[in-house]
Parts: C-alpha cells; sequence; structure tokens
C-alpha cells in the first residue's frame, strides 16, 4: 500500500501508537466510500494496549495527527481513524511519478537476487495441443510476466509430457498400421488417429498392453529403435507447439520434459530408499500415504518402469538443486490437485523443508458455450490452433467493420483476438470453470480484452493530437481537481499494489480486474470532460493524465501477456 502519503500517515501512528512504521502500513485499509475518507487504520487491535474501545482509541489518535502538504484532515469513524490526504498533493505527485517512470511505473525490485520457478503449459507429446493446456499457457505466461516486473528471476519451465507409456502405445500402433519407417514428415494428426486406435484396440484385446510394455522397458533402457521413434514423435509435435507459442508469443527459459528426468530418477528412488520410504504392494514399489489419507505415491510400476510421479520427485529435487528457488509455481489444473498434494507430501517426507516454497497454482475448467470437450483419447479433442485462428477471424471481421481503413488491419486482428481469448482466460479468479462464449469475448463494449484495447487506443489517440511537453515540473496538477479525475489518479494510484497482489496470490486476474476498473474510471473522466479545448494549459494537464492511464494501461496488457494496439 505504500505511497508517500501511506507513509507520512504510518509515520505518524506509529510515533503515537508505538507501533512499527511497517506494520501500520499492512494495517491500513481503504474506506469503504471516498466520501469516508482516503485510507483508514482500524484501531480494533490496539484496544488491549489501550484497554480502551476501539472507537475512542480513534477519537484519540485523532487528536494527535498533525495535518500539513499530504495529511489534510484526520477523522475518527466508528473504530477506524480515517485519513483525507490533500488532494492537489496526491494528484501531483501521483502523476510526477508516472511521467517520470513512464513504462517502468508500477515495476520493484523487491524480488532481486530471488528466483521463481514456474511449471507451466506442459502439453503432452505426441497428441495436438488441446484447449486444456491453454489456460496452464496463459496464466502461467502472466505469471512470469507478473514476477519479471518485480524483479525475480523468472525460470519458466515448459515441463513436457514426453516420457512413458503412450509413446510404448504410439510405437506398438506404428509397428502394428504405419506405413514403412516413422519418419520426420509423419503429421500429428496421424500421431492422434494411432494413439486413438491403439486405445480403443487396447480395450479390446488387453494382451496388447503387455507388448506395449515391452516397448516402454526397451524405451526406458535406451533400446535404439525405440529411442529414435520416440524423438520422431517429439520433435513432430513440437514444431506444431511452437507454432502456437509463436501466435501467442510466450517464450521459455527452460524446456526440460519428463524425458529430461529419465537419469536422474534413479538418484531420487536411492534417496527414498535411504530414508525408508518404499515399500512393495502388489508388486509395484510405493510410498504409503495411508496416514495422511491419500493413495499411494507409485514410484516403480511392477515391471520396474517410472510414472509421473517419480519424475515429478526428481525434477522437484533437481529444481531446488539448480535454482535454489524462493517460490515453485506448478500452474496444473484443479484434476491433478490429489497429485500434488501427494509429491508434496513425499518431498516434505524425504525432509525437504523447501517444499513450503512449492505452490500448486490450481485452476478450473474451460469449456466453450455448445460443446467442445476435450478428451484426447476419445478423439473430441478441440485444437487450439484452430481455436486460435477463430479468435482472429472473428477479431478481423469485427475490426473490418469499424474500420475499414486501417493500415496494419491483419496485425491488428491478430491482437484483438488472441487478446480476447487471453483475457477471458486471465479475467475470473482462477479456481473458477469457465464457461468460453465467443460472442461474450469479443463484445467491444462489454468487460472484455478488445475493450482494454479499445480503450487504451482510445488514449493513444488522444496523445497523437497533443504535441505540448509533459514534464512534471511544467503540468499545473492543480487544475486537475474534478472527482471524475480523481477517482482516476486514486485508480493509477493503486496499480503497483496491485502487481504486488498479483503475484502474491498468484491471480493473474488480479490485473485484468483492476483494468477494467481503470478503463471504467477513465471512461468516466473522458466522457464528463474535454480534454483538448482551446484553454491550453488545462489540455496540458489533462492530456498529462491521458498520458498516465495509457501507460498504465499498455503496462498492464503486457503483464497479461497482450498485445496493445496504438489504433484500432
Ligand atoms: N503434461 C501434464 C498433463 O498434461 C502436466 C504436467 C504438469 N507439470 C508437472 N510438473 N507435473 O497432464
Amino acid at each position: 500500500m505504500s505511497n508517500p502519503f501511506v507513509e507520512e500517515i504510518a509515520q505518524q501512528v506509529a510515533q503515537i501508537t508505538e507501533l512499527a512504521v511497517a506494520d501500520v502500513v499492512a494495517m491500513m485499509e481503504t474506506p469503504p466510500k471516498p466520501e469516508m475518507g482516503d485510507y483508514a487504520f482500524p484501531c480494533f487491535t490496539l484496544a488491549k494496549t489501550f484497554r480502551k474501545a476501539p472507537n475512542l482509541i480513534a477519537e484519540e489518535l485523532a487528536g494527535k495527527i498533525q495535518t500539513g502538504d499530504r495529511i489534510a484532515q484526520a477523522k475518527p469513524i466508528g473504530p477506524y481513524l480515517n485519513f483525507f490526504v490533500s488532494k492537489g498533493s496526491f494528484v501531483g505527485e501521483t502523476l510526477s511519478v508516472i511521467l517520470t517512470q513512464g513504462a517502468d511505473f508500477g515495476r520493484s525490485d523487491v524480488g532481486k537476487d530471488k528466483t521463481v520457478v514456474i511449471d507451466f503449459s506442459h502439453p503432452n507429446i505426441a497428441k495436438p495441443f488441446g484447449i486444456h493446456h491453454l489456460r496452464s499457457t496463459v496464466i502461467g505466461n502472466s505469471l512470469r510476466n507478473i514476477h519479471r516486473a518485480l524483479g525475480y528471476d523468472v525460470v519458466g519451465v515448459n515441463h513436457l509430457g514426453d516420457w512413458g507409456s503412450q509413446f510404448a502405445k504410439l510405437i506398438l500402433a506404428w509397428n502394428y498400421w504405419g506405413e514403412g519407417e516413422l519418419t520426420a514428415d509423419i503429421t500429428i494428426q496421424k500421431l492422434l488417429e494411432l494413439y486413438i486406435r491403439i486405445h480403443e484396440e487396447i480395450e479390446d484385446n488387453p494382451e496388447l498392453e503387455e507388448e506395449a510394455r515391452g516397448w516402454l522397458r526397451r524405451l526406458e533402457a535406451g533400446d535404439e529403435e525405440a529411442v529414435q521413434m520416440w524423438q520422431i514423435c517429439v520433435d513432430v509435435s513440437f514444431k506444431e507447439f511452437d507454432r502456437v507459442y509463436q501466435m501467442l508469443g510466450i517464450e521459455f527459459e527452460s524446456i526440460a520434459g519428463e524425458s529430461f528426468y529419465q537419469d536422474k530418477m534413479s538418484a531420487t528412488l536411492e534417496r527414498l530408499t535411504e530414508k525408508g520410504l518404499l515399500k512393495k504392494s502388489e508388486g509395484a514399489t510405493i510410498v504409503d500415504l495411508e496416514k495422511w489419507d491419500m493413495p499411494p505415491l507409485i514410484a516403480l510400476r511392477s515391471d520396474d518402469a517410472t510414472l509421473y510421479g517419480t519424475r515429478d520427485l526428481a525434477a522437484a529435487e533437481y529444481r531446488w538443486e539448480t535454482y535454489k528457488f524462493e517460490k515453485l509455481l506448478y500452474v496444473v489444473d484443479v484434476a491433478q490437485s490429489l497429485h500434488f498434494k501427494q509429491l508434496f507430501k513425499v518431498l516434505d517426507l524425504m525432509q525437504y523443508d523447501w517444499v513450503k516454497k512449492c505452490t500448486h497454482v490450481v485452476f478450473g475448467r474451460l469449456s466453450f458455450k455448445g460443446g467442445g470437450g476435450a478428451s484426447t483419447r476419445k478423439g473430441n479433442v478441440v485444437f487450439l490452433e484452430d481455436v486460435l485462428n477463430r479468435a482472429i477471424e472473428l477479431a478481423r471481421e469485427i475490426i473490418t467493420e469499424k474500420n475499414p481503413d486501417l493500415l496494419e488491419g491483419e496485425q491488428i486482428a491478430q491482437d484483438v483476438g488472441i487478446g480476447a481469448l487471453i483475457f477471458a482466460d486471465l479475467d475470473s479468479r482462477r479456481a473458477r470453470d469457465i464457461v468460453f462464449d465467443w460472442d461474450e469475448v469479443l463484445n467491444f463494449s462489454g468487460e472484455t480484452g478488445p475493450y482494454v484495447q479499445y480503450t487504451h487506443a482510445r488514449y493513444c489517440s488522444m496523445l497523437r493530437r497533443f504535441e505540448g511537453d509533459l514534464s512534471p515540473e511544467n503540468v499545473d496538477f492543480e487544475r486537475l481537481n474534478e472527482s471524475e479525475t480523481l477517482e482516476v489518479v486514486k485508480c493509477l494510484e493503486r496499480y503497483p499494489k496491485q502487481i504486488q497482489k498479483a503475484a502474491d496470490e498468484h491471480e493473474p486476474s488480479t490485473i485484468a480486474l483492476y483494468l477494467i476498473e481503470l478503463c471504467t474510471v477513465a471512461n468516466r473522466f473522458y466522457n464528463a470532460h474535454q480534454v483538448i479545448s482551446e484553454d491550453a494549459e488545462l489540455t496540458q494537464s489533462r492530456v498529462a493524465l491521458v498520458y498516465a492511464i495509457k501507460t498504465v494501461l499498455a503496462s498492464g496488457l503486457a503483464l497479461l501477456g497482450m498485445k496493445a494496439p496504438e489504433r484500432m
């Protein structure tokens, strides 16, 4: 919450209450209505030391606060001590900071020298990039941007599903139905067909399962033929994923899929043995978690093949050793909640105290209004690339209709279409399920990505019409004294806090919802006041505000992973 106003209030309150300044800052709240003041200090916790009712404490403190340049008034309201800041200096100080820092406004270095590892996107090889990985990709990417803005070293890891029994099954399928040798010109559709067919076939002929296990053993043992076929599947799929990543503008610091841990798991298993955590159960090797009311984590199957969980144990250890992270975030859908509870429990039993730095960043399901499931085995997959292309196409239609002469129309259609998709994914708290409705997400006047982008473009166009100077020392901030204006400045001032909150809660929706709010107050200002007028001085002051709005909108969109076109 910290800004010079809060700092000053906190200094004064700390002095008279003997609390620490930082604690007072942390306790500060925003009153429910602007007429009640700008900041509120709750007096409840002081009742014990003061031996008084909180409302009496509020009164007593109010009498001791000194007003001045920043604090205009201190007023007890019930158990709260509310503060009114001096509007003129609040507007001036806030906007000066934004005008000076520009795109850096809101950034900080709280994360300096600390590393955050974000495990996100992680589609499965040899299957198409399904819509169910979109959420992880979009949420993870935004968390990556948000942490970077706070100065953290961020390692975005793509933990590709590139190992395990599905490859054995594919190889088997190719041996049955493939023509000639498996080569790199096989398409992902073909791989998918094979994948679906072998699953159906195994349901009818369970003995094929045994045959597939044989291939898995060969693969795990490094058999040349098996490895070569596996590599082809990986390469073909990855090329496909890469196209989607380019469309979405996503990058990773590390692409280390499950196969990366192939040679690291034996050491992990040794450590599990040393700690006495492994036992045999029905042929498999497990970590018993019954005491914690959970099914066991299976470390080795009865045929000694490793599993998803084994690889996750090795991956967590590797990441700790390599990055000594401040946080390790797994951006994975709610269906895997149990898996992560088991994983964290086992790491805890291995006595890794860093397990408390690991978080499963859960998100809910995404479905399309009007249907469209996403189960690969059944074959009714929604291809992410098709969805992206559809979004672009719909955006193109809207944009051409609105503004047929737009020069960079094609690029803008991409930015808006993809932006709409990203925003729709991020504008509700991530744990909620979302139902995707094309008409809604592309509505330019609803609470959507295009609405935020459009608002941004509108402020850009106002700026293009102004040629004056915007150095803070030359702007008369006193002219910005209307209530609509003040609401905008208050909203702008909260931006840095919102970034911190989004990072603390691993919740990009904080930024998305904040941007909607900023657009709402900004448009209220815009509808009430003419920005560019005959009055040159007033024009300059208002354009300064416009610049600040535009800067924060562009910055927030970037945190979400969206583009901010200057014309739309
Ligand atoms: N590839 C997995 C899936 O699609 C998700 C991987 C999540 N990350 C992890 N470290 N387990 O289900």
